[in-house]
């Protein structure tokens, strides 16, 4: 298991768009692997590449259902909306409102570099979207309706309990 040092707002990586992936090298598949491992030990539901330094289009997701790969992923249709609280790895310790699409369907590659769609909703859908975000340079603070407030991990434990019931 590899680690890597998740990039914290205000690093520049974070700012920038990053470019698609052409073809999938032993090199990209350690860092997929290493940006799951990095995502799961930091209890993370998602991570993408320019949160570890690298400006390639590759996100991972885990809401709880397994592992998500998307390469190069493109979000094709939405609806709907939802208002709910949302953090992130490069911003560890805040959360903020945010609004997103209800539903999303993405297309992307996967580890293979085959192409396929997904679907998503509620919870995948905000994390498909705030990865996403992510490729272009955006940080989910730019859509934050009101403050921008701090959670404990207690409070974030609790949080993990009460969405398992
Ligand atoms: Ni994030």
């Amino acid at each position: 298991m590899a680690l890597r040092q998740i990039r914290i707002m205000g690093d520049e990586k974070l700012e920038k768009v990053c470019r698609p992936v052409t073809e999938m090298t032993p090199k990209l598949r350690q860092l997929v692997q290493d940006m799951l491992d990095t995502m799961y030990d930091a209890n993370g539901v998602g991570l993408a590449a320019p949160q570890v330094g690298i400006l390639k289009r590759i996100v991972v997701i885990d809401i709880g259902d397994g592992p998500i790969v998307l390469v190069n992923p493109e979000i094709i249709e939405q609806s709907g909306e939802q208002s709910g609280q949302e953090g992130c790895l490069s911003l560890p310790g805040q959360a903020g409102i945010v609004t997103r699409p209800n539903h999303v369907k993405v297309r992307a590659f996967d580890e293979n570099m085959q192409e396929f769609e997904l679907e998503g909703e509620e919870l995948l859908a905000r994390a498909i979207c705030h990865e996403c975000d992510h490729l272009e340079g955006i940080m989910y603070v730019r859509y934050v309706e009101g403050e921008l407030f701090d959670v404990t991990e207690e409070e974030e434990a609790e949080e993990e309990a009460a969405e398992s019931k």
